[in-house]
């Protein structure tokens, strides 16, 4: 097979045309690659196939809508899916997150979110307030208001100056006090007040919203430390700045309820999805609003539009097809509370690698964990570039940012499979040593 046209995302390129990793097939917890090698799926093919692979009711719904509509315009018209998709995902959201526009990615689910809390402040007679504070080590998707409020540099540095208007507040990783932390970590809340410091700056009437992940997946799985969010949503209320929380991983069951807000007990006003919400088979994202911010929209004209922003895949008839046969498989198995049920025993086999050579560090929360090893001196990432060759080579996938490897299996994952992700990934720190 010829290699050469596809320039492939986030990938060596290089390095992987020389020796191809090429998948054929999947079913439930297994990918087969096209040599007919069975693949563990160690972190939900990209954090978004959470009910397993080929799920009979997303596979039947998508192939029943492609026959009957293949596309309907989503501007001035809709469709039922659509509506039947919104209320079903609304009624898993936090109380009063009762709103739902549709994307078509993680990506563009976050620039919506920015323009809405920007047009919020507009229409509600606050223009002033542009400022977008992110986050240092967020992950927000790749278009240009993700990677402005986003926080990795590599993802920043070779694309200009970004958009204006915007400040970050400290990220929250601390292996000095919170090393091998079984879930939350104990220290850290009072990072939160970063927020007061740049409101002190700017001056707060300037700030349109704060976006953060609930726990940064991507990036290379942070967690929250006790009391963090909680105080953020206390600045934000206090100064009149819209929360939002980025849930494209966190979202549909990773944490151990629908989403991560809930866990967290923390509810923001806007909040971006992707992923799980069709768990990968179709593409889609989708921002969340409390009615409040949606209705401050409908005012004027009732013939004019409210808000000029909308895709023309959003509320793709495919996706909301999957959409649905996704939320209905989630219910039928009780998935989106499973990772609650095995966080202890996900725990437990994942602190179980502590002590090994090269590992500083092992965060864990519901089904999600994240591994840090110690650079190579001079060559970062390729310890961990290294185990993720290596753990492929035994059969099971596993997911690396820098030297850090994330696990996020779908949330299907029997015990034993747990066994199996980590035995893997032992004896792959092993032989990286
Ligand atoms: C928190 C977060 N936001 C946004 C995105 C971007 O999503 P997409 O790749 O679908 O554009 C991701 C993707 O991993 C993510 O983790």
């Amino acid at each position: 097979m010829k290699l050469d046209a596809f320039w492939m995302p986030f990938t060596a390129n290089r390095q992987f045309k020389k020796a191809p990793r090429l998948f054929a097939r999947s079913s439930g917890m297994h990918y087969w690659t096209a040599e007919g090698k069975q693949v563990l799926d160690g972190v939900a093919g990209l954090w978004c196939v959470n009910a397993g692979h080929g799920r009979p009711k997303i596979v039947k719904a998508i192939q029943e809508q492609a026959a009957e509509m293949d596309y309907a315009p989503p501007f001035q018209m809709g469709h039922p899916k659509a509506f039947e998709l919104a209320e079903a995902a609304v009624a898993l959201a936090p109380a009063g997150m009762n709103k739902l526009f549709f994307t078509n990615s993680g990506s563009e689910a976050v620039e919506t979110a920015l323009k809405m809390a920007i047009a919020y402040h507009r229409v509600r007679g606050e223009g002033q307030r542009t400022r977008l504070i992110g986050r240092e080590r967020g992950y927000h998707g790749v278009n240009f208001g993700g990677i402005s409020v986003g926080g990795l540099v590599a993802n920043r540095k070779m694309f200009g100056t970004l958009l204006a208007g915007v400040d970050h507040i400290r990220h929250t990783h601390d292996l000095a006090r919170n090393a091998f932390t079984v879930g939350q970590p104990e220290h850290g809340a009072e990072l939160a007040d970063d927020l007061e410091r740049l409101c002190l700056l700017h001056d707060p009437s300037t700030i349109a919203a704060v976006i953060v992940e609930p726990i940064a997946g991507s990036a290379g799985v942070f967690l929250p430390p006790k009391g963090y969010l909680q105080r953020l949503r206390e600045i934000c209320d206090k100064h009149g700045i819209l929360l939002i929380f980025d849930e494209v991983i966190t979202g549909f069951g990773r944490t151990g309820q629908p989403f991560a807000a809930q866990t967290f007990s923390v509810t923001p006003d806007l909040m971006t999805v992707a992923k799980g919400i069709t768990n990968g088979a179709v593409p889609m994202g989708g921002v969340f609003a409390r009615q409040a911010i949606h209705d401050a929209f409908m005012n004027g004209p009732e013939h004019l539009i409210e808000f000029f922003h909308g895709y023309t895949y959003s509320a793709h008839p495919l996706a909301c097809a999957a959409g649905l046969g996704t939320l209905a498989t989630y219910a039928e198995e009780g998935l989106l509370t499973r990772a609650a049920t095995l966080q202890g025993y996900f725990a437990d086999a994942v602190h179980s690698l502590k002590g090994l050579p090269n590992v500083i560090d092992i965060r864990n929360f519901g089904l999600v964990a994240g591994i840090e090893l110690q650079p190579i001196a001079g060559e970062p990432a390729k310890r961990a570039f290294n185990i993720f060759l290596d753990c492929y080579d035994k059969g099971v996938l596993v997911r690396t940012t820098g030297d850090i490897v994330a696990l996020s299996p779908p949330l299907i994952v029997e015990r034993a499979q747990i066994d199996q992700i980590v035995d893997t990934l032992k004896g792959a720190i092993q032989r990286a040593a």
